[in-house]
């Protein structure tokens, strides 16, 4: 591998979304050729929150097969699952040493997590900075496309990776944020302040990138817009109508000016349905290709077998490297 290496993970909880799909994954397409990309299920790090295992096991799965429906091709980039590859909790372990319990206490999304689950708070909430460090560290990534929510987790991954290489020597790539062309942003259709959410409990503020037609436009029908029944794009003052613009030039192809004009007095029923169709249209062969896959279950694992032996032989070379500096007994 001589490309710059640019690692990402996924929790496999709640949908992947439009917002995800436009956000993230469109881009990711276009990286496929001028880096090594590896894509993680992040299993084990949403056990931190009490899953039910059968309905675990399933999302994991189909998270899996949507990203592969999605585009991302197997060949050019590593796909797989994060408890595949046993070298993340080891190295895990190893890093937890050198981080401080109270850079763990400082992170925000900890105290947010640890306000929210005080029934189950758990090492793994308190943890789940160092096995994110240890996933992009595994494998010597140089780029981590981060949302806003994950920089002060890239941030401590950093502080990381420079503390072990002046202890011992270089044996880490310190990672940066991802901030090539990023995708839209694209906001919840229930409350177009906040952003697409993959676990919106509200049903009707993410579409999914596999849902079905119906559903798809019955929820940019009640879509939350404003009173002045005018299509124009003025994020300020219309973040509704903007955000739905967005969302159809993004799936339609169609500028924002181009919607402007098609669409400027139509009325916001005609707009939404217009919007719906875009959706369903671009997502129609992604939901196709998906329920082709989830057909072949044998398929998949052959892919997520495959994935899992290319990290794995990456995440050995590093944590072999780490466990001879720490200066653990190497059996040779
Ligand atoms: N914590 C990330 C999130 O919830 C998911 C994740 C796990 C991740 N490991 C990662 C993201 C490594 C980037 C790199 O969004």
């Amino acid at each position: 591998m001589n490309k710059p290496v640019v690692y990402s993970g996924i929790q496999p909880t709640g949908i992947i979304t439009i917002g995800n799909y436009i956000g993230a994954i469109t881009n990711w397409l276009k990286l496929q050729d001028e880096y090594d990309c590896i894509y993680g299920i992040a299993d084990l790090h949403a056990l931190t929150v009490r899953q039910v295992p059968a309905e675990y096991r399933a999302r994991a799965l189909s998270f899996f097969a949507q990203y592969l429906a999605s585009g991302l091709d197997p060949r050019k980039n590593i796909l797989y699952f994060q408890s595949h590859v046993h070298e993340h909790a080891e190295l895990s372990w190893i890093l937890n040493c050198f981080t401080y319990i109270g850079e763990m206490q400082r992170m925000t999304q900890f105290k947010d997590k640890a306000a929210k689950h005080t029934d189950n708070l758990n090492m793994g909430l308190l943890d789940y900075p160092v096995l994110m460090a240890a996933d992009i560290l595994l494998y010597q990534a140089a780029l981590v496309p981060v949302g806003a929510d994950q920089k002060q987790h890239l941030e401590i991954t950093r502080d990381i990776a420079i503390r072990f290489n002046n202890l011992y020597s270089p044996t880490f790539t310190v990672p940066e944020a991802y901030i090539g062309k990023q995708g839209a942003r694209i906001f919840s259709l229930q409350d177009p302040s906040a952003k697409m959410s993959k676990s919106d409990p509200d049903p009707n503020g993410a579409v999914s990138v596999i849902e079905d037609e119906n559903s798809i436009a019955g929820k940019f029908r009640r879509a939350v817009t404003d009173s002045e029944n005018s299509v124009r794009y003025d994020p300020e003052n219309k973040p509704g109508i903007s955000n739905l613009m967005t969302i159809m030039s993004e799936t339609g192809g169609m500028t924002i000016e181009e919607i402007e004009k098609n669409y400027r007095d139509k009325g916001y029923a005609v707009f939404k349905n217009a919007v719906a169709e875009a959706v369903i249209e671009r997502l129609r062969p992604i939901r196709e290709e998906y329920t082709r896959l989830m057909a072949d279950k044998a398929y998949l694992m052959d892919i997520a077998r495959d994935g899992a032996e290319r990290a794995g032989r990456i995440a050995r070379k590093t944590l072999s490297k780490v466990k001879r500096k720490v200066g653990l007994v190497e059996l040779k």
